[in-house]
């Protein structure tokens, strides 16, 4: 199976790096618009007319299926994607509450979701979580990591610094949800800020569950042939790529 993978940037090589790790396909065509990255602080017109002109990019190969690893596509374009293709188009946040569902019975357990400008304000997650039962739910706008995490800044006084300004006011979570690509960096340093206490919901390893139970998918026992491409500075792009992908 070949496979396109789509981000606003480099953010959703934590996704790949989660299909990496289980083989599960024989090509992976990854493509960060980081020409115009980040979305997250964009409108929704903006970014559903991004999300379309990607699939323009992936016109030019045969593939089997779309991920779009960003959190903030998944929140706005998904259904505009999907009409506009001939394969399958997933996102992250159906994966991500499946996650929440399979590890929290609880369900007045205390949730932090995290995301950008864009994702919390579209409710996707807050709305979803509501409709299958929780209670507790608190959702930040967090976007001052997304750039933090560019500069591979993943722990640090910088970080705590940051942690301090947007958590101090929250009660230590039951479970965080990482509804943004590059937070899976950093889910590490939340968890320690929360005393290592909180269950962590990563996209990556949510939709490799997703993926498998979907597509009854196992591995192909070799690894996946991954290409990278971008629609500005690809080499700056492949650097990031060969840092996170080794982490
Ligand atoms: N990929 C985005 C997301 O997961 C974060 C970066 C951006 O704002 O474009 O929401």
């Amino acid at each position: 199976m070949r496979i396109g993978v789509f981000d606003s940037g480099a953010g959703g090589l934590s996704v790949v790096k989660s299909l990496l790790e289980h083989q599960l396909f024989d090509e992976i065509i990854y493509y960060g618009d980081t020409a115009r990255v980040p979305y997250g602080t964009k409108d929704k017109n903006t970014i559903i007319r991004y999300s379309l002109e990607a699939l323009e990019f992936f016109n030019n190969f045969d593939i089997d299926l779309l991920i779009t690893a960003c959190n903030t596509v998944s929140a706005y374009a998904l259904n505009e994607m999907r009409e506009a293709s001939h394969y399958d188009v997933i996102g992250v946040i159906e994966p991500g509450i499946r996650a929440v569902e399979n590890k929290i019975d609880d369900k007045d357990a205390r949730l932090l979701i995290t995301g950008t400008r864009a994702t919390i304000a579209s409710q996707r997650y807050q709305k979803e979580l509501k409709d299958i039962g929780y209670t507790n739910i608190t959702a930040l706008q967090t976007g001052l990591f997304v750039p933090i995490v560019e500069e591979s800044i993943f722990d640090g006084s910088l970080l705590d610094e940051a942690m301090q300004h947007y958590f101090k006011d929250i009660s230590a979570p039951n479970a965080v949800i990482l509804g943004c690509t590059h937070f899976p960096l950093i889910s590490d340093s939340i968890k320690r800020y929360f005393d290592d206490k909180p269950i962590m919901i990563h996209s990556g390893e949510a939709i490799v569950e997703y993926l498998q139970e979907r597509y009854s998918l196992t591995s192909t026992n070799k690894p996946s042939n991954l290409k990278i491409y971008a629609s500005d500075n690809v080499d700056g792009l492949r650097s990031i790529a060969s840092n996170w992908l080794s982490e």
